[in-house]
Formats: C-alpha cells, sequence, structure tokens
C-alpha cells in the first residue's frame, strides 16, 4: 500500500516536469531574462529634405549570436522617404527610382531591407563596425563583435522635417524567429567626445527591440545529452525521438547511415541516422571524484556531414559551479543567476584551436571536447541522486534534450531497488516549479 502511493507520488511529479519542461522550452529563456537585440536609429544632422542617421544593431544576446548568412532588417516608411546613400550596409533591392531624374537615389523602396556589407568591402563604403557579412557574437562572449553600425542619409521629406519613426520594423537573424517591438522615440544618446571631457548629443533616438522565441522560429530540438560516469558502466544514451523519430516521422527520413558515404557532402541537413536523430549531442562524463575536487568531461559531437558549427557555445547549470572549476580546452565564464537555482556556466572555443565544431565526415563525427576541474564543495558535492548530471544544457542558445532522471547512471550501492529516491525527483519538481514561477510572474 505505502508503495503504491510513492510510486504514484513520483508518478505525478514526474509529470509536473514533464509539463513544466515542456511549456519552458518554448518560451522567455529565465537564463537570459532580459536578452534582446536592440535596433537603434540615432539622428546624427538634419539635411535640406530628410536627415543622416546611424542605425544600430545591437545583440544583447548573453549566449545567442547571429550566425551566417547575417542579419536582414527591414521597415516600411511612414511618408515617402527615400534613402539616398548607405555606409556601412546596402539595400538589396533599389526599387522604382524614376521619378528622380538628376539624382539617383540607393534605394526608393516603401519597405527597404538592408544587409550588412562584406569583410571585403571598399574602403569608401566602410564604417567602424560594419562589413562582418552580419555576423553578431554572443554579448557574454565576445561584446566587441555583438553589433554592427550603418549610416543611411534618407530624403525625400517635406522641408524642415524632423523625420518620422520608421514602422513594422523587422529583423531575420537568419530565420524568422524575432519579432521587433514599435520604433520609439527616446532619450537622445550621448556619447563623450574629446577624452572624455565634452558630452555629445544626438538630435533624436527612436529605439526597438527584438526578442527571439524559438516558437515562432518552430525549430525541432537540435541537440541532446548523454551521460556517463567512471562507478558504472552503463552509458546513458539521449532520450531516442528527441529531435524526430527515424521512421514514423516525415519530417526526419532522410539521415545518412553509419559507414555510407554521401553522395553530395554539402548538403546542408544531411545527419548520421541515430536513435535521438539529433544533429548534436552533448556528452557529460563524470571523470574522476579526488579528494578536494571533481573532474567532467565534455564533449560536443556534430552529426551533420554539411554543416559546421563556427563560434558555437555551450551553456551548463550546474550547482557545482558555484565553486572554481576551470575549463582545459574550452574559454569560459560564468553567468549571472539572478533568482535562478543553479549556476550557469558558458563555454566556447578558444581562439585559433576549436571555435569551430567541424562536420562530420565518413569516419567520424565531428566533435569538440574538454575536461573541467571543479571544486567541491563538502556540504553540497554528492554522486547520489544524479546530482553529478547537468541541469540545463543549451547549444547556441537551444536548450538540449536531457534523459529523464530515472534513465541516470546509479552509484552501484546507491540504493536497493532501482527505482531512483524520489527525493530526487521533488527536488526536480521543485526546480521546475520554481522556474515556472519566475517565467511568468
Ligand atoms: C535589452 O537589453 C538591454 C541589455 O540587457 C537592457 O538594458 C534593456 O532593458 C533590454 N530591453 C528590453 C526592452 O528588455
Ligand atoms: C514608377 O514610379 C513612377 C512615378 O512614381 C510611376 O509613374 C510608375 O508607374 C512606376 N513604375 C512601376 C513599374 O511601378
Ligand atoms: C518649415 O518650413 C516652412 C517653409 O518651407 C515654413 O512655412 C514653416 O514655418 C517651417 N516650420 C517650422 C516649424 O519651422
Ligand atoms: C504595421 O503593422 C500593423 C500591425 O501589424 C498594421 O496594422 C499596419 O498597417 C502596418 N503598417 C504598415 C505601414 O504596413
Ligand atoms: C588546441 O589546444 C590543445 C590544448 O589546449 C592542444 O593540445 C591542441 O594541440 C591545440 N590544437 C590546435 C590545432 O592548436
Ligand atoms: C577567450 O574569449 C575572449 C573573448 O572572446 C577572447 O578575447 C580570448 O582571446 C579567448 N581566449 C582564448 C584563449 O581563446
Amino acid at each position: 500500500m505505502v508503495s503504491y502511493t510513492s510510486a504514484a507520488q513520483c508518478y505525478l511529479l514526474m509529470l509536473l516536469i514533464l509539463i513544466s519542461e515542456s511549456r519552458f522550452s518554448d518560451c522567455y529563456d529565465p537564463l537570459d531574462p532580459y536578452g534582446n537585440i536592440t535596433v537603434t536609429f540615432d539622428i546624427l544632422k538634419y539635411t535640406l529634405d530628410g536627415y543622416v542617421a546611424r542605425v544600430t544593431i545591437q545583440n544583447y544576446y548573453l549566449y545567442r549570436h547571429v550566425e551566417k548568412p547575417g542579419w536582414k532588417i527591414g521597415w516600411k516608411w511612414a511618408k515617402n522617404e527615400v534613402i539616398w546613400s548607405i555606409s556601412g550596409a546596402l539595400a538589396i533591392q533599389q526599387g522604382n527610382c524614376s521619378s528622380f531624374k538628376y539624382q539617383v537615389p540607393h534605394s526608393c523602396k516603401r519597405d527597404p531591407v538592408i544587409v550588412d556589407l562584406m569583410p571585403d568591402a571598399m574602403p569608401q563604403d566602410r564604417l567602424d563596425g560594419c562589413c562582418r557579412g552580419g555576423i553578431l557574437a554572443a554579448w557574454a562572449i565576445n561584446p566587441s563583435r555583438s553589433y554592427s553600425f550603418f549610416e543611411v542619409r534618407v530624403g525625400n521629406l517635406e522641408q524642415n522635417s524632423t523625420g518620422y519613426e520608421p514602422q513594422n520594423l523587422t529583423l531575420v537573424a537568419p530565420g524568422p524567429g524575432y519579432s521587433c517591438g514599435p520604433v520609439t522615440d527616446t532619450i537622445p544618446t550621448v556619447s563623450s567626445v574629446s577624452g572624455g571631457r565634452r558630452e555629445e548629443q544626438v538630435f533624436r533616438t527612436w529605439k526597438s527591440t527584438c526578442t527571439y522565441s524559438s516558437y515562432l522560429a518552430s525549430k525541432t530540438p537540435v541537440c541532446c545529452v548523454s551521460l556517463s560516469t567512471f562507478y558504472n558502466p552503463t552509458i546513458t544514451q539521449c532520450p531516442s525521438c528527441s529531435c524526430g523519430c527515424r521512421v514514423a516521422d516525415q519530417h526526419a527520413t532522410s539521415c545518412i547511415r553509419e559507414g555510407v558515404i554521401p553522395s553530395n557532402l554539402q548538403d546542408a541537413d544531411l545527419v548520421q541516422c541515430t536513435d535521438h536523430m539529433c544533429p548534436l549531442r552533448i556528452h557529460w562524463h563524470v571523470k574522476k571524484n579526488y579528494i578536494s575536487h571533481w573532474r567532467v568531461k565534455l564533449t560536443v559531437s556534430n552529426y551533420n556531414f554539411g554543416r559546421n558549427y563556427p563560434d558555437w557555445n555551450v551553456l551548463v547549470q550546474h550547482p557545482g559551479f558555484s565553486q572554481t572549476s576551470a575549463a582545459f580546452s574550452f574559454n569560459s565564464t560564468m553567468l549571472p543567476t539572478i533568482g535562478v537555482p543553479a549556476e550557469v556556466a558558458l563555454f566556447w572555443g578558444k581562439a585559433f584551436n576549436n571555435t569551430q565544431l567541424l562536420q562530420a565526415d565518413q569516419h567520424q563525427l565531428g566533435s569538440v571536447t574538454t575536461e573541467i576541474l571543479l571544486q567541491k564543495d563538502r556540504n553540497s558535492f554528492t554522486l547520489r541522486n544524479g546530482w553529478a548530471f547537468p541541469r540545463t544544457i543549451y547549444f547556441n542558445g537551444e536548450n538540449c534534450q536531457m534523459p529523464l532522471p530515472d534513465t541516470f547512471p546509479m552509484l552501484p550501492n546507491s540504493s536497493p531497488s532501482q527505482i531512483p529516491s524520489c527525493h530526487f525527483l521533488l527536488l526536480i519538481a521543485v526546480y521546475f516549479t520554481y522556474r515556472m514561477f519566475i517565467g511568468f510572474s
């Protein structure tokens, strides 16, 4: 009777975990609550028929970057504006400029779309902070490459107009995941000049904030987590069908069996066939238990045959990161964790070594790996109840599918039955419920 109720309790808690987890995978990210891409129009000066604006696209996402083929920003003009010229970017269409007889504008489109220049742009078209092919680094990883600038000369307005906010801003970065708020008039940007002895102020500043939603991007999961330990030979594989199923799923029929050489290696979406069908797998191996430290091996594997991941990053949430830790082959930093129950560490490749996660070939998967040495907190460290496994793992900002706690490798002598203790499940349930509350407050 007692065991029946406790099993039912466990089941209930498990259900709670599943519900809260699935609600979380799609919306607001509690690990980066303020993340956004801010687009700023600073009116630097007025002209006879319009103004010159500096447009800044700033990526404030801590671990979500804008990758190839880069950002594309668009809007609708409020009046009959045209773009006379741009530096540091270009409008992809000129549009109908037939009413301009003497001087031809750069773009007459009512809804211009602007892209960044490539790194090989001519010196006269360049501007500081341009010309990276629209790639923006993540804010926590490389703030100095997390923004783009360009300057537009806007005209065809009535004389002495102070300009009108562009309407309906869109950001493709890349793919449809971003939605932007209205462009609103805010306090003008102030910058310091003359070595900080004078402050200068632009005429007007308009801002819009764009946020990412994996629901809008309608992405299937891209990665999953597998686990192993030194104390148990069991390897907990990625949950099967984490990113699709091999047979039943229509979307995942194209995969390559191991040992078969794909004819077209450049075909973007070809992955090696697996039970999880994820393009990426992250493996967490608890390697050693010393007196004052413990050691983990973290490996990221790429199952794509046609896709590399330049400037990849991996986020790991684990209470063990409250103590000092060192990653040997990756660059790393700790992220702020206000109101989040376990510490969050962010890892990325080292320059000139492993910043690029290579594609798989017929012989092996693409992979990057590091060992991490963590100091023990005597009060919390334990190998029991799955404490040593990560709570959350993200790859490039996308949540990776974790195995369920009842499949974690167990300490051999930990419990007479193979059922994990409900304490641990309770812990996780409390944790996710907590996350749910911060998420929706
Ligand atoms: C966008 O991010 C910046 C930096 O984190 C933050 O200061 C700002 O409040 C955010 N904007 C919105 C609308 O959340
Ligand atoms: C281009 O603009 C001119 C003047 O505004 C207009 O008369 C003409 O019909 C337009 N052409 C097309 C193809 O839209
Ligand atoms: C703007 O210019 C027009 C003439 O072009 C003038 O009549 C009007 O008073 C000016 N408005 C302002 C606010 O200066
Ligand atoms: C901008 O979007 C709003 C709402 O989506 C729509 O009502 C409006 O017509 C759009 N404006 C333009 C200029 O397309
Ligand atoms: C990358 O760094 C590791 C040690 O951190 C070193 O063993 C390896 O040779 C390096 N690889 C390259 C290509 O520099
Ligand atoms: C670590 O990352 C920072 C920021 O991207 C970079 O400046 C630094 O060179 C990196 N260190 C190594 C060893 O790659």
